[in-house]
């Protein structure tokens, strides 16, 4: 395809935007006892982390299923254990297993909020782009301007972004 150089741009757009929105508050911030997912996704990491996997599914004294207990397919259990190990390497106490509940600082939303953009560099904008990329019978710029509107739907921006999920990278999979 000609015209890259647009598409880059398109792409730019769309990470400004979520990096922005970003850097608002996520919902249930500072709320105990549950707080909101945000939590749930680092509580998450807390237990695939510190616990085997057949315990992950499992209510036991160190997998409380009522608070947040993965109630997702294990591919996302696994990408919440690869998140867990950056997290260990950066900073040990997000990860801690029973200490590390309602964790919240700046440093760790940060994270967080890198982990989002990561997993959505690496999957749904691709996808998008390859998408686009690949729609016959209409012009370079009609493509660009898809996946310019594609990348700025503001549903998916405000939830995976201000709310707090990973639903970009379930949309493209
Ligand atoms: C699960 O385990 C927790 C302790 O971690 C306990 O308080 C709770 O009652 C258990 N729930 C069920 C349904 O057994």
């Amino acid at each position: 395809m000609e015209k890259w150089y647009l598409m880059t741009v398109v792409v730019l757009i769309g990470l400004t935007v979520r990096w922005t929105v970003s850097l608002n508050s996520y919902s249930g911030a500072g709320k105990p006892p549950m707080f909101g997912d945000y939590e749930a996704q680092r509580h998450w990491q807390e237990i695939t982390f510190n616990l085997p996997v057949k315990q992950w599914y499992f209510n036991s004294s160190d997998n409380n299923l009522q608070y947040w207990g993965l109630d997702y397919p294990p591919l996302t259990a696994y990408h919440s254990l690869l998140c867990a190990y950056v997290a260990k390497f950066i900073n040990p106490d997000w990860i801690a297993l029973h200490t590390s509940r309602g964790y919240e600082s700046q440093a760790h939303k940060l994270f967080m909020r890198t982990t989002v953009l990561i997993a959505d560099l690496l999957i749904y904008i691709p996808a998008v782009v390859l998408y686009c990329c690949c729609l016959k019978e209409i012009s370079t710029k009609k493509k660009i301007a898809n996946a310019l509107c594609i990348l700025l739907y503001p549903g998916l921006i405000l939830i995976d972004y201000g709310h707090f999920q990973y639903n970009s990278v379930c949309v493209a999979s």
